[in-house]
């Protein structure tokens, strides 16, 4: 059995996860809803460390700010007992009708400054209430025909908005980073940002880039057919990883959200042996040391029975994984098959120190091209190692 997951363990969760009542476009409630603080207080019970939300997962979209006020401070005080940190706040642009084109990229300018300002308040709440991270998932923002949007002047007012907000974080002094989360279709035929890497390629044109970067999704990445792993190393190396939400896909299809590895169980297990044990060849290397968010829905053929043992699945999952990839790590036979396979040797800089590019064009280092050619690199044996170590 593994053990009982604790605060130290960072284990954070969406108040839309297991607040999910089963609503989907082909079927209505399958659960009750219960209130902010009931599943916040269950999830602390469980051994989480954290709860996120957008606004409307905590007071209704049309509350006035009396009704707002008296609402958070109830919340809040439910976290503050159970000993939750409110880690992340983030805003619901996708859920009125008024943004069915989106929010920061509607073809109306007036939807524009009405969710730009929708997303500034926000932005308030979350300092208000301490959270670090201040996720920006554009769900709406994209289209379904490609007439219908000019994408140049969608990317101008993607940055734009976000320039706006990053630079409101920053004349407020806001202790807070924006987390960009990819994801390629659904609920818009075609997203924009659809993948981490286009993300990153949008922060590098910001004025404001600098505090802001991603937050990738495990099925997000998988719906476009890459590999999660891969887009967690390239935010890091990019200093862009600022948060992550871990569910389960299996294969191209809709987003499932299932429980973090109840999609690609391998895939997960790599994951994880890069967020707990970092980059082989890097051992002083960067490291995510964010929060372990859950963004995943209880399937809804469960009773409430069910939606907790589902938040306790991912957790257990997590530190399955991680007890396997440390001992991945430091199992000798790994170790070995790591060298023969040269993981490690990738690190070393392809020319020397000082090195200049005609001294490269003029030597051959006596490179033998036939045993280069002719090189085992042994990488099915290693990866058999981590299939042993996963489920041996
Ligand atoms: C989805 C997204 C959302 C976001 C959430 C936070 O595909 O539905 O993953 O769950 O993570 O809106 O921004
Ligand atoms: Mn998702
Ligand atoms: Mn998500």
């Amino acid at each position: 059995m593994v053990r009982q997951p604790t605060p130290e363990d960072k284990f954070s969760f969406g108040l839309w996860t297991v607040g999910w009542t089963g609503v989907d476009p082909f079927g209505s409630a399958s659960r009750p809803a219960l209130d902010p603080w009931e599943y916040a207080e269950k999830l602390a019970e469980l051994g989480a460390w954290g709860v996120t939300f957008h606004d409307n997962d905590v007071f209704p979209f049309d509350a006035d700010d009396a009704a707002k006020d008296k609402i958070v401070r109830r919340f809040k005080e439910a976290t503050d007992r159970a000993g939750l940190v409110i880690e992340m706040v983030t805003t619901n642009t996708f859920t009125h009708p008024v943004f069915k084109d989106g929010g920061l990229t509607s073809n109306d300018r007036n939807v524009r400054r009405y969710g730009l300002r929708k997303v500034l308040r926000a932005v308030d709440l979350a300092a208000e209430l301490g959270a670090t991270t201040f996720v920006m998932w554009g769900g709406r923002e994209g289209a379904e025909y490609d007439g219908s949007k000019d994408v140049f002047a969608a990317m101008e007012r993607y940055k734009e908005g976000l320039d706006t907000i990053a630079g409101y974080i920053k004349s407020q002094d806001y202790d807070l980073r924006i987390g960009l989360e990819p994801k390629p279709n659904e609920p818009r035929g075609d997203i924009f940002l659809p993948t981490v890497g286009h993300a990153l390629a949008l922060i590098a044109e910001l004025e404001h880039g600098d505090i802001v970067g991603l937050n990738p999704e495990t099925g997000h990445e998988q719906m476009a057919n890459l590999n999660y792993t891969h887009a967690l190393g390239q935010a890091l190396w990019s200093g862009k990883l600022f948060h992550i939400d871990l569910n389960g896909q299996r294969g191209l299809k809709y987003d499932q959200d299932l429980v973090f590895g109840h999609g690609d169980l391998i895939s997960a297990f790599f994951t994880i042996d890069l967020v707990e044990n970092g980059f082989p060849g890097y051992p002083d290397g960067p490291r995510y040391t964010g929060p372990r968010h859950f963004d995943y829905k209880p399937s809804r053929t469960e009773h409430m029975d069910g939606v907790w043992e589902s938040a306790r699945a991912c957790m257990s999952t997590y530190l399955m994984l991680a007890e396997k990839a440390r001992a991945f790590r430091a199992d000798p036979r790994v170790q070995d098959a790591m060298a023969y396979a040269g993981v490690l040797d990738l690190a070393q800089p392809t020319l020397a120190p000082g090195e200049t590019v005609e001294h490269l064009l003029a030597t051959d280092d006596g490179f033998d091209l036939d045993a280069a050619a002719d090189r085992d690199y042994g990488f099915v044996r290693l990866q058999q190692l981590a299939l042993e170590h996963l489920i041996g």
